[in-house]
């Protein structure tokens, strides 16, 4: 496993971290406890120090799993959770990112993973209903206080990150990044870079498709967030079919597998840091982890935006 320092902080990250979403269900089809944390420790056996959680996975289940999980391996791992995402009793989740709130989730975050400091506290998504100056005043209390060590935002714009920045230090990013989301290649990676602000992005499998499980298995999606999902449309489920076909045998020159290989592509890209894989078991994180050891070439890199573009000309 390679390291790599977190933007302008003194975290040294695995360049693969470890997601939690799936751990928390609700979302996603129901996963296992037991398996969740085995995967956990699986992760960090094979080299993966950074995990990301939130409070919003599961409505606490995931932070509370990566508590257990990590019970006795505190100074192997940099925990990265979040703030700003509320729910009431009826699981409706809701933006809240005023100051009275942020006080209580820090908290909640802390007794839910049983740690008494978090290394990476990230804003989940921007609340339009509260003044950037105040949430990023409060979460720089919080860090004077020796709750947090460092900030980091996620879902930001540009000009959100800038306003951001005149309130408190903030160390990384967490966008969505993978072969098919490449939004941010036009403002968000270039800024980062800039600035020295880290990027952790999130769904570099694009939610499992580029695993190609899906497209070239024949796996049945299960009836989860991946549903509605674009590339399983019928309009475009061939191109992607094809798409993933040629990166697969790409994959296998390299001896590798597909989701593999997606993943190290988006390690390979400059400014970012870590790609956070979401892993249910442990053979799925076993896998993700190979992704930190896959070496691409300047060629390969080429050949694998090749594919790609022909699939957004076709999809188009
Ligand atoms: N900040 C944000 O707003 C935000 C949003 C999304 C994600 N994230 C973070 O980023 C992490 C990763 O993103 P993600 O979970 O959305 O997507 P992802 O990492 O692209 O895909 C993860 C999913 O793909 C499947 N999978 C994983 N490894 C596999 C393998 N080796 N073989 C076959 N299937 C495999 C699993 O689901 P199945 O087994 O059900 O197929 C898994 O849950 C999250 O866990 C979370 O920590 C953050």
């Amino acid at each position: 496993m390679k390291y790599r320092r977190l933007g302008n902080s003194e975290l040294y990250v695995s360049v693969v971290g470890l997601g939690t979403w799936v751990m928390g269900g609700v979302w996603w089809a129901e996963p296992d406890d037991e398996q969740s944390i085995a995967a956990i420790r699986a992760s960090i056996d094979g080299g993966i120090n950074l995990i990301d959680t939130a409070p919003a996975y599961g409505y606490g289940r995931a932070e509370r799993l990566v508590g257990r999980a990590i019970k006795g391996l505190r100074d192997k791992v940099i925990i990265a959770t979040k703030c700003g995402l509320s729910w009431d009793e009826k699981g409706n989740i809701t933006n809240n990112l005023k100051r009275e709130s942020l006080l209580r989730e820090i908290d909640d975050s802390l007794g839910r993973l049983e740690v008494d400091v978090i290394d990476l506290y990230q804003v989940h998504w921007p609340d339009p209903n509260t003044p950037i100056q105040e949430t990023f005043e409060t979460l720089e209390e919080i860090r004077q206080s020796g709750k947090i060590r460092y900030i980091g935002v996620s879902n930001f714009s540009v000009e959100q990150m800038e306003e951001a920045r005149k309130f408190t230090e903030i160390v990384s990013d967490q966008p969505p990044y993978s072969l098919f989301q490449r939004e941010i290649e036009k403002e968000i990676l270039p800024y980062c870079r800039a600035n020295n602000i880290g990027i952790l992005a999130y769904s570099p499998m694009e939610r499992g498709i580029l695993t190609g499980k899906f497209h070239l298995d024949g796996v049945i999606p299960p009836d989860d967030l991946r549903r509605g999902h674009p590339t399983l449309s019928p309009k475009q489920f061939e191109p992607t079919r094809r798409c993933l076909s040629k990166l697969r045998e790409l994959a296998e020159e390299k001896n590798t597998t597909l989701g593999a290989l997606a993943v190290a592509w988006v390690i390979h890209q400059e400014g970012v840091t870590s790609a956070l894989c979401g892993a249910r078991n442990v053979r799925q994180a076993l896998e993700n982890l190979k992704a930190g050891e896959v070496e691409l070439t300047a060629e390969d890199l080429q050949h694998i935006d090749e594919i790609v573009r022909e699939w957004e000309e076709e999809i188009k």
